[in-house]
């Protein structure tokens, strides 16, 4: 948690869930994004069945199947010669009513390069701010969460931005951890809440427990 810079005041819980990779974290915050912005068209009467999320084109495949999966449509942003990431202008740009999240990588599987998670968060307040939306971000650090930290710590992609309320990392990416492991985190545990009513659960602790790795609030 504070290795991502969760917001860890009085009354503040971070949460995370131990998964099969970054493959299983990615299914459970593209669902939680789903769940919630289905919750908050549903509380506006508006129509919640065409949901979709923003990626760049570069994406890792799991986001592809969670959008099979959770019949969520994929909107990428195209790549050009010679930038081979998200650019956060177009994606912002692509951003809509139906929009669950737009997700940024840190660590394109393609080239490994890290995306503009700061950029994207300030366009993304300022889109929020003229429409009344509210499309957060995901980071997929799938293969940078466990390296920006150290290397450059001032860089600005995770839970100091506001926008950003989940991140996955893989472990198994890096040895001497369990094969398979693989974490997401969330910046508050109402931001993994996919139920607004009265049965409220949270996404995390319906995830089957695996040995070693049993879901739990990791912070309180
Ligand atoms: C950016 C990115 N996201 C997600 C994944 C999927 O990760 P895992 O193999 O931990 O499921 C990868 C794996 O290469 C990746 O590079």
């Amino acid at each position: 948690m504070h290795l991502f810079h969760a917001p860890l005041g009085e009354g503040e819980a971070a949460v995370g869930v131990g998964t099969v990779g970054s493959s299983e974290a990615i299914m459970l915050a593209g669902l939680a994004f789903k769940r919630k912005w289905q919750n908050r068209m549903k509380e506006q009467g508006k129509p919640y069945d065409k949901p979709n999320i923003v990626t760049g084109a570069n994406v890792q495949v799991c986001w592809e199947k969670f959008a099979r999966y959770f019949e969520v449509e994929l909107k990428e942003v195209k790549l050009r010669e010679g930038y081979y990431v998200m650019d956060p202008k177009l994606a912002v740009e692509m951003v809509d009513e139906n929009t669950i999240c737009v997700a940024a990588i840190l660590g394109s599987t393609l080239n490994g390069e890290f995306e503009d998670v700061k950029l994207l968060n300030d366009l993304l307040t300022e889109k929020n701010k003229e429409t009344g939306w509210d499309t957060p971000i995901h980071v997929d650090a799938a293969s940078g969460g466990f390296i920006a930290p150290f290397i450059y710590p001032d860089l600005e992609w995770d839970f100091r931005l506001p926008l950003v309320k989940s991140i996955n990392v893989s472990g198994h990416k890096y040895g001497l951890v369990y094969a398979g492991i693989g974490w997401c985190i969330w910046r508050s545990k109402e931001t993994c809440q996919t139920s607004s009513s009265s049965t409220s659960t949270t996404l995390a602790p319906i995830n089957p427990p695996l040995p070693s790795t049993s879901p739990k609030v990791l912070v309180k």
